[in-house]
């Protein structure tokens, strides 16, 4: 595996790799990598024949109050997991060389990213969309890996790749839980014994969600109620919103029907964990 910081250098190798027409499949993270991380870079590894992820803690994504000073950094462990999961270029540039002193230029859809997280975490997409539009031009990848954890993220990228005809194609995989079906996440690791604990009401609420639609209850607002309950049980927990939306675009619906996203945004102490579940209703 090639480890590099060096834009001049990707560009460069990458500009061979073309030439010796690889399909270049593309990974990008934060890094803390965990089993979710590496179910993209396996699913990338089948699909591409040169596989490049990148470690960048974005800066521009974090909120004033959020967690980018502890978000959890350990690149010895990742280097050794990707050598091990068979990616052959890690980028893993410093910030001061993505974002000059002069940075001005900022990438923002006005549509989607106005809905869900994107109120809670004023900037956060904004801060996304413009570090995504960055690294694609300079992998340049054919295909990119995004979770279905971050569905709105994934959405958002398809949309940019759309509106500014990016040649990258991007591909969504599913969620990876733990064992107690919490979503894996870097930021699990802030949890005490007791958040732990009670985070499984978040999965807990999902599945009752989804046996509602299966047995056919029409109403979003009956269905969130239920989630409702089952989350305020707990008293480490705090909701920042439950949501039933058009998996298409995250557009409202006042009735079950088609393909459906059923978000949630639950606080365990100070930890703001996320989830989701994507169903076909049958009407
Ligand atoms: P990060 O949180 O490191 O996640 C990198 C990728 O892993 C994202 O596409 C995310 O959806 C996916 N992922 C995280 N947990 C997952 C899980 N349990 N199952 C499946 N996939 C999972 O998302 C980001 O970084 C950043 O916003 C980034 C896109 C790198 C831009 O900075």
């Amino acid at each position: 595996m090639i480890t590099t910081k060096s834009i001049p250098k990707i560009k460069k190798l990458l500009g061979k790799s073309k030439r010796n027409r690889k399909i270049i499949g593309f990974v990008p993270t934060m890094g803390a990598l965990h089993k979710g991380h590496l179910s993209l870079i396996d699913k990338a590894k089948k699909e591409s024949n040169f596989l490049v992820v990148s470690i960048f803690i974005n800066p521009l994504q974090f909120g004033p109050s959020e967690d980018f000073k502890k978000y959890p950094r350990n690149i010895k462990k990742d280097k050794k997991l990707l050598k091990k999961h068979g990616v052959n270029l890690l980028f893993y540039p410093q910030a001061d060389k993505i974002y000059t002193p002069d940075f001005s230029t900022f990438v923002q859809e006005k549509e989607i990213s106005k809905k869900l997280c994107g109120k809670s975490r004023p900037g956060h997409f904004q801060g996304v969309t413009t570090i995504v539009t960055k690294l694609f031009n300079i992998v340049e990848p054919d295909l990119s890996y995004f979770g279905q954890k971050d569905y709105q993220q994934a959405l958002i990228i398809k949309k940019i790749v759309k509106d500014l005809n990016f040649a990258a194609k991007i591909k969504i995989a599913p969620i990876v839980r733990e064992k107690d079906k919490l979503a894996l996440s870097s930021r699990n690791a802030y949890l005490n014994k007791k958040e732990r604990k009670e985070s499984r009401a978040i999965y807990q609420a999902l599945f009752q969600a989804k046996k509602m639609v299966k047995d056919k209850e029409k109403n979003p607002k009956k269905i969130i109620k239920e989630m409702k309950k089952i989350i305020e049980k707990k008293p480490t927990a705090k909701i920042d919103y439950i949501e039933i939306r058009k998996a298409k675009n995250l557009e409202k619906i006042r009735k079950i029907k088609g393909k459906i996203f059923i978000g949630v945004a639950v606080y365990f102490g100070k930890t703001r964990l996320i989830d989701n579940i994507i169903i076909q209703s049958k009407t």
